[in-house]
């Protein structure tokens, strides 16, 4: 089996405006790694070009929360993979559960979302999960199954490792109820067997990560499971210091 390098991602959401984004960087990046996890930080569009300048003598990396998948077009307030890589952004976050809430983002947008991310030479980082209701009514796996084939489904199978997925419970992003590290286990295993019904190089080399509430505190149980490959955190990572401690958790 492949060693898969952590990832670590700080999804600010809509928060830090450019000044703030260079405060953080600097008490951040003289504690962020030089080797070892990928360290991630996921600003609004205003800040990505000053974190990229900031990050530019680190190992750190810049991905954008959202892209559309044309180049270029009629698609008023949409930004584009080429306008993100002229500025030295890395990655993409697609799917993630408030776009697809308040924002009507789709399986099938995400189906061609992910592939023009890759394309383009961008690292999607690909967010599923459940909610709170499909989990009490026992429809984790269904809903996890659904969600993977149809956002992954016009990604070939040998570029399946590229693609960077989040497992994040809707119950659990923002509200400070974590999943229990058994739980994460789980549903990471089974988005990986699904991987795994495509192609088993793919499965053992793709990362999955856990998102929702991961803390200081928890990030070291949770990223030590076997088939946890890192976090990808909101709240505690508009903070600097718990950003590093998380990173360090899992380094
Ligand atoms: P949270 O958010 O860490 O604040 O729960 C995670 C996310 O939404 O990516």
């Amino acid at each position: 089996m492949p060693d898969r390098v952590p990832v670590l991602a700080a999804n600010w959401k809509m928060h830090k405006t450019i000044e703030e984004t260079e405060r953080f960087l600097a008490e951040f990046l003289p504690r962020a790694p030089g080797s070892g996890p990928e360290v991630i930080v996921c600003p609004p569009f205003p800040s990505l070009k000053a974190a990229v300048e900031h990050c530019a003598q680190s190992g750190v990396r810049v991905a954008a929360q959202n892209m559309h998948e044309e180049p270029e077009g009629a698609f008023t307030g949409e930004v584009s993979a080429p306008m993100l890589l002229e500025i030295g952004v890395d990655g993409v976050i697609v799917g993630h559960s408030e776009r697809r809430q308040h924002f009507g983002e789709s399986d099938e947008a995400l189906a061609r979302k992910v592939p023009a991310a890759l394309r383009a030479g961008l690292e999607p980082i690909l967010c599923v999960g459940e909610n709170e209701s499909q989990r009490d009514s026992d429809e984790t796996e269904g809903i996890l199954t659904r969600q993977i084939e149809a956002d992954l489904a016009d990604v070939p199978d040998d570029r399946l490792a590229d693609v960077v997925i989040a497992y994040e419970p809707i119950w659990a992003i923002g509200t400070g109820r974590t999943a229990s590290p058994d739980q994460a286990q789980e549903a990471i295993a089974l988005i990986r067997a699904r991987i795994e019904s495509r192609s088993a190089e793919a499965a053992a080399a793709v990362r999955i990560l856990y998102g929702g509430s991961v803390k200081p505190g928890n990030a070291s149980e949770l990223i030590t499971q076997p088939d946890v490959d890192g976090a990808l955190v909101g709240g505690a990572s508009l903070d600097a210091g718990d950003f590093a401690a998380i990173v360090e958790a899992a380094a």
